[in-house]
């Protein structure tokens, strides 16, 4: 059994089932001797696809910003790495560009960005991003970056705190929650933070999710930066893509969502609106064809077999055949 195998088949990577593994694999047009980028390496299961399908020369950059999950992906796959097929960077795709050229893939077939946190994250309690069970308040996906999620619980000012809550978990009762928060803190585990937003907030009261989800998204984002860079990637990705070549992205919220759907609409403009212009606007050269209108979902087997791709939504777009990088400039300036 190979490493490739070994993804599928290992009981202990049963709850790491890479999310719309096949849309992706299909959506991206992997095929054998490509170059691709996995901006978000995880617990490598998108990757061990890209190379399977990509065989037998085909070659993956995996990045991630998590030293753990690179060490993982480094033990799963000893062969591919030795054959050159796969390398791995310790990186935040902030600076995605420079990671992938200092590695030689400054021009790639396939981008893919699998967006949020892993299930090896959330599953290991120390490090923080559950409230299902008791760990540090601290969420970081890079642990050697300083901001962490207790800094924030224990020293912003409240106003700032029921901002963060609004604008990143979209929480309605943000100043409820901040307000009670700030009362009792400070907080050293999230334990006894989940409970406290369960009390600011009187309890259940019947929902669905638990009270703090939207609290624990809002802390793991803004620890992690995680909307500005996404914003900062996109163009990188675009940069990195040869003429033909596609970006699928993952996103597991709204607020990435659209970041993610307006970005793709922007650079598949063929006219901009400009009222200082003689006729109002002037015609533009896209440099981005929408392969997916509406985002892609996962279908019901899917969603019932893993429940964490029930809110995935799978972006897909393609770099024009004709557009050059100069082009791409000009539209852009
Ligand atoms: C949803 S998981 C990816 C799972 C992966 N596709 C798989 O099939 O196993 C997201 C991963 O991206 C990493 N990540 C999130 N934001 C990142 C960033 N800005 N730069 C680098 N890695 C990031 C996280 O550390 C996490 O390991």
């Amino acid at each position: 059994m190979n490493a490739l195998d070994s993804v599928a088949d290992d009981p202990k990577d049963a709850a790491h089932i890479a999310v719309l593994a096949h849309e992706v694999i299909v959506g991206l047009n992997i095929r054998p001797g490509i170059r691709m980028i996995d901006g978000t390496l995880g617990g490598g299961g998108h990757t061990a696809q890209m190379l399977e399908r990509s065989a037998p020369d085909g070659t993956v950059l995996g990045v991630d910003a998590d030293p753990a999950a690179l060490r993982r992906v480094q033990a799963k796959f000893p062969d591919e790495i030795a054959q050159g097929r796969l390398v791995v960077a310790a990186g935040n795709f902030v600076e995605l560009e420079q990671i992938a050229q200092a590695h030689g893939f400054a021009n790639v077939d396939a981008i893919l960005l699998d967006l949020g946190v892993s299930s090896f994250q959330l599953e290991t309690a120390e490090r923080g991003f559950s409230f299902m069970q008791d760990g540090p308040l601290d969420m970081r996906f890079d642990p050697t970056q300083a901001l962490d999620a207790a800094e924030i619980v224990n020293t912003w000012q409240e106003q700032e705190l029921a901002n963060l809550l609004y604008e990143y978990g979209e929480e309605t009762r943000s100043r409820r929650i901040a307000r009670y928060l700030v009362q009792h803190r400070p907080f050293t585990t999230t334990g006894p933070l989940a409970q406290a937003v369960e009390k600011a907030v009187g309890g259940r009261k019947g929902s669905r999710i638990h009270p703090a989800t939207r609290t624990f998204q809002a802390l793991r984002i803004a620890v992690n930066e995680e909307l500005t860079h996404l914003e900062q990637v996109l163009p990188q990705c675009l940069n990195l893509l040869k003429p033909a070549g596609r970006l699928a992205v993952i996103s597991f919220h709204s607020l990435e969502d659209r970041i993610v759907k307006q970005w793709m609409q922007r650079e598949a403009r063929t006219y901009v609106h400009d009222p200082l212009h003689p006729f109002g606007g002037q015609k533009r050269e896209p440099t981005l064809t929408i392969i997916t209108p509406k985002p892609l979902t996962a279908t019901v087997d899917e969603a019932n077999q893993n429940p964490r791709s029930r809110s995935a939504k799978l972006r897909i777009a393609e770099r024009p055949h004709l557009i050059d990088a100069d082009n791409y400039t000009k539209n852009n300036e």
